[in-house]
């Protein structure tokens, strides 16, 4: 295998597909609500969320949040830092939560723990990839794309040290 191109796990053709189901579940499951409220986690997110922000049938608004990556390879605590709050006040709103991919869920519990404090009028989820069997909370998932195998996975937002964010396809590498 070519190290430099990472090989083909989601094509754009089976992405779009997808994002375009779960546009569609969400807008139904909200279709009564006044506004949605997307919080995406910079930065992984921007790609999927923007795909999925404008397949949107629902009236939405968008804000951003960040978390630090823990370094991987010295800590399994799972720490997780706010390096950027949101702008706007959640409360009495109906927020989702958009990830690009969960591996162990700590940085998405730690978002859920930091927010639901804040008193918004539903609190859900959606994440584009989960690694199954490296997922360890009991938090569900509301609106998931695909299940992954345990690989390291870029493109489509995802990178490997910075690396192929803006990639079109899902691919992996070995890091
Ligand atoms: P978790 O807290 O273990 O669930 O890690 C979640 C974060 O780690 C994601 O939001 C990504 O930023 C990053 N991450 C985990 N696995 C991958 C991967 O395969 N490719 C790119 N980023 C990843
Ligand atoms: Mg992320």
């Amino acid at each position: 295998m070519n190290p430099e191109k990472p090989a083909v796990l989601f094509t754009e053709e089976v992405i779009r597909r997808r994002v375009v189901e779960m546009a569609r579940r969400i807008s139904s499951d909200y279709a009564d609500v006044e506004e949605l409220l997307l919080v995406g986690i910079l930065r992984g997110c921007f790609i999927f969320l923007a795909d999925l922000s404008r397949l949107l049938t629902v009236p939405r608004s968008v804000d951003f949040i960040a978390v630090s990556s823990y370094d991987r390879t010295t800590t399994s605590t799972g720490a997780v830092r706010l390096i950027m709050d949101l702008r706007t006040e959640i409360s009495g709103r109906h927020v989702l939560i958009v990830d690009d991919i969960v591996d162990t869920g700590y940085t998405l519990q730690y978002l859920i723990n930091a927010l639901k404090p804040r008193g918004p009028a539903s609190l859900k989820t959606c994440v584009f990839l989960r690694k199954r069997e490296r997922f360890k909370m009991d938090c569900g998932i509301d609106y998931l794309g695909f299940d992954i195998p345990d690989l390291w996975v870029v493109g489509y937002g995802l990178d490997y040290a910075n690396q192929h964010r803006t990639l079109p396809y899902v691919g992996s590498v070995k890091p």
